[in-house]
């Protein structure tokens, strides 16, 4: 076994010697698989020299032979060590010639090549490349790909690898072989290879310069008629990257295997997509309105990085996030443009504050660009892929979107098929812009929250406004006393009406055009900034669209916080203050259950809920997203210590008043919202099964004989899986015999549906019953369970531990 090692960012040296191509033979057998790999290496001559050894990486391999230049290699030339294969001398230039055998069967690691479902497959980010075959496993060292596959023609008819089918042919005994060729260059965690036997949905996409490109998806034959969604999906992303990066396709060919067994959401090989059958197959039956989205993002996040990642790839894997940031910014970006911008923003800053402020306030803090890594499978992290992404929207807030285009070209122009660095990015966006960025960078290395204190004065007799933010960035282990950071905040200040008013900054020349909204600059630890011409006292609206990723600290009252609910022109900011009462409201009531003082919720409170509720001028996904109470994870956020149980009847008792107090505007919700026609999964439809979904589980609140009874109809009703799902996941949150009924039913229906499968775990996983606990246990061995499947993992025990905090944090520690 080899001892854990730390790879320290510091120490980059480029790579000593160059792998140009790579011909692998590939022959999958019943219980092994050989692989063959022909290379063509040569020196890096700038740092290396004839005394150099090369060294390549290996995990669970056998050797069988080593030619070097066409002469067998004998064992005292090579040395086999820790996972290292070392050749002491070699030449210039050389062709190696590397047999070895692998145990796919055997290879539970969901890395390298591995056997699922009876399917042979391939995961070889971030370094599983070297349990296939002894390579340079790091991205920096990029090579053109020839892959021969042969395998038995019955147990494998359709044999898959990167790039375009060159060749194909029958072999004696029933085996038969591919070839294939990647015209690119690639880093080897790009490589994949996929064996088995699939369904294939054909389409096609014209290009924007006339070309037309093959897509292709295999999946198992008992899911074809679950490709559609994902199919549209994956033209709107080609079609986007065109529109608004100018970003085409670059093979003939794009391909998406499907399987259930795969430990990550997918991904982006070149030229062969691997996908999580869940972020794939979908049909109203089956699939939610969330997975709809989900699919959507997914299937672009991986087509564009097919430019940001592929294309140009990381020198090395302390620059993850310079193709995750970029790609999820990109993914954001594009289902904000085809759905809505506001909710979109909502839900990513939700997923933001939840699981990344949470990294960052704890042991787990590191920064966007770690220092070090031992596994790199831990750092795919909310820090490196969400934070990243608002790096990179910061950017782009910064420099306009005009400048970000023009700084995107640029990058693809310098670095095109090269291994690059954040500072490369960040480089081209500030030669595009022509703008200075070097504090900006801090954002890279400096890790942590930063929390803004944000003060301000209205002084009548001037009528001049001022606004203080004061900066702090907390300490983490191993960085201590950080520098100040550069943000763009975005604001407003909205007047009594509720009308922005015009900003006009002290010293701003008369001539410069008025605006009603600003983006101000943070650069030192106190900024001010003073607006004059302000006629009476307004509510300031900061961080509009939540322009910077840090927490912000304001005195608001509850009638600013209302009145922002109400009147913020700008929807983020608008929900947020709702957030923000909400919180304020909670957390007074837990004090109250502390203090053992009885508990009760201001008219006031109501009132404003009420109005949102039936307001008509507001998208009913707004209302929707406006109304939904913080979760009990993101109370905790806002406490010291977590007050769990608090927290739960804090946040119970809020939501049985509601829905006592609105219990006639409820049941008008429901019934206005009834969507009888046929399903569709536009932003309305969505949020009208959104706000219907929402206003069913208030009523099965209220206190009556029959709650139990109204949800399980809604139940038995449902016609696609959001309702289905979403009433019975009510029904497992009342105590009533109907959701037992419920679960057994949802069941027999649905057994031999994988994916609904792995609903109904997690749905009984996130039940706040009481005993929940004992029933995770049981499922755990329940025959359709396996602990080693991710998907039912995730679904069960994933859920349990991350959904369910009440029950997951139970007093008596079990
Ligand atoms: N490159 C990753 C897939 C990956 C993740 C490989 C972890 C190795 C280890 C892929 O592009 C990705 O980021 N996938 C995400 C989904 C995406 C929409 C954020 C995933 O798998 O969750
Ligand atoms: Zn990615």
């Amino acid at each position: 076994m080899k001892q854990p090692e730390k790879k320290y960012l510091k120490d980059y040296k480029a790579p000593s010697y160059f792998i140009d191509t790579v011909d692998l033979h590939v022959e999958i057998f019943n219980d092994f698989t050989t692989v063959k790999s022909l290379m063509k290496v040569c020196r890096n001559k700038e740092i290396a020299d004839s005394n150099t050894p090369f060294l390549l990486d290996g995990k669970d391999l056998e050797i069988i032979s080593l030619v070097m230049d066409e002469s067998l290699l004998s064992g005292d030339i090579y040395q086999v060590e820790d996972e290292v294969l070392t050749l002491f001398k070699v030449p210039d230039t050389f062709t190696l010639e590397i047999n070895t055998k692998i145990q796919p069967h055997k290879n539970t690691s969901l890395e390298g090549l591995y056997v699922a479902d009876n399917i042979f497959l391939t995961q070889c980010e971030a370094e599983g490349f070297r349990r296939i075959t002894y390579f340079s496993d790091r991205p920096d060292v990029m090579s053109k790909y020839r892959v021969r596959i042969v395998a038995d023609r019955k147990k494998c008819p359709i044999l898959l690898s990167n790039g375009n089918l060159i060749g194909e042919g029958e072999l004696k005994n029933g085996r038969h072989f591919v070839l294939w060729e990647d015209p690119f260059k690639k880093p080897c965690y790009l490589f994949a290879l996929v064996a088995g036997d699939f369904a294939c949905i054909e389409s096609s996409y014209k290009t924007i310069s006339g070309r037309y490109i093959t897509l292709k998806f295999y999946v198992d034959k008992a899911d074809r008629d679950k490709c559609d969604h994902a199919i549209e999906s994956l033209k709107k992303a080609m079609k986007w990257d065109e529109e608004v990066f100018g970003l085409e396709y670059d093979l003939d060919l794009y391909m998406i295997v499907s399987t259930h067994v795969f430990n990550a959401g997918a991904m982006e090989n070149k030229g062969l997509n691997v996908f999580n059958s869940k972020y794939v197959l979908a049909k109203k039956e089956t699939a939610t309105d969330l997975d709809f989205q989900q699919i959507e993002g997914v299937i672009a996040h991986e087509y564009f990085h097919n430019w940001t990642g592929n294309r140009v790839t990381l020198s090395s894997w302390f620059q993850l996030s310079l193709k995750e940031g970029l790609t999820v910014f990109r993914d954001q970006e594009f289902s904000s443009d085809i759905g809505s911008r506001a909710i979109k923003r909502i839900s990513d800053v939700r997923v933001l504050r939840a699981s990344q402020f949470a990294e960052d306030a704890g042991p787990m803090a590191h920064s966007v660009r770690p220092e070090s890594y031992i596994e790199m499978n831990n750092f795919y992290t909310a820090t490196v892929y969400n934070k990243g992404a608002e790096v990179i929207r910061m950017i782009h807030t910064l420099i306009g979107g005009e400048d970000f285009r023009k700084g995107m070209a640029l990058y693809f122009e310098r670095f095109d098929g090269k291994a690059v660095t954040t500072e490369d990015f960040v480089k081209a966006m500030e030669d595009a812009a022509n703008i200075d960025l070097s504090l900006f960078c801090l954002w890279y290395c400096q890790a942590g929250t930063p929390k803004i204190t944000f003060k301000r004065t209205y002084d009548q007799d001037n009528q001049t406004y001022t606004m203080i933010f004061i900066q702090e960035i907390p300490d983490t282990h191993g960085q201590k006393n950080k520098k100040q950071m550069l943000m763009p905040v975005k604001l407003g200040l909205i007047d009594k009406k509720g009308n922005d008013m015009p900003l006009k900054l002290y010293g701003d020349s008369d001539k410069k055009t008025v605006k009603t909204e600003s983006i101000v600059q943070l650069k030192q630890f106190t900024e001010t900034f003073v607006f004059t011409g302000i006629y009476e006292e307004p509510v300031p609206s900061v961080f509009r669209g939540f322009s910077a990723p840090v927490i912000v600290n304001v005195d608001y009252t509850d009638e600013e916080l209302m009145f922002l609910m109400a009147n913020d022109s700008d929807d983020f900011n608008r929900w947020d203050a709702g957030q923000q009462f909400f919180l304020k409201t909670i957390l007074l009531l837990v004090q109250d259950i502390c203090d053992g003082k009885s508990l009760y919720l201001d008219e006031g409170f109501i009132c404003a809920f009420r109005k949102t509720l039936l307001n008509k001028k507001l998208d009913k996904a707004l209302i929707t997203a406006v109304l939904t109470i913080p979760t009990e994870t993101e109370i905790g956020d806002r406490m010291d210590v977590i007050d769990v149980d608090g927290i739960h009847m804090a946040r119970e008792f809020m939501l049985n008043e509601i829905a006592e107090k609105l219990k006639t505007d409820f049941e008008s919700v429901v019934e206005e919202n009834r969507s009888e026609g046929i399903y569709r999964i536009d932003p309305l439809s969505i949020a009208q099964r959104k706000l219907k979904n929402l206003a069913i589980s208030y009523l099965s609140r209220v206190k009556n004989e029959n709650a139990g009874g109204f949800v399980y109809e809604e139940f038995q009703k449902a016609k696609n899986m959001t309702d289905e799902i979403s009433a019975l996941s009510i029904l497992l949150n009342m105590e009533s015999l109907f959701g037992n009924r419920a679960v057994d039913m949802f069941y027999d229906k649905w057994q031999n549906d994988t994916l609904v499968l792995n609903k109904w775990f997690s749905v009984q996983a996130a039940s706040n019953r009481f005993g929940v606990l004992k029933k995770v246990k049981e499922l755990t061995m329940h025959p359709r369970f396996s602990i080693k499947n991710p998907n039912k993992v995730i679904s069960l025990i994933g859920m349990f531990c991350q959904g369910n905090p009440w029950r997951f944090h139970q007093k008596n520690g079990e």
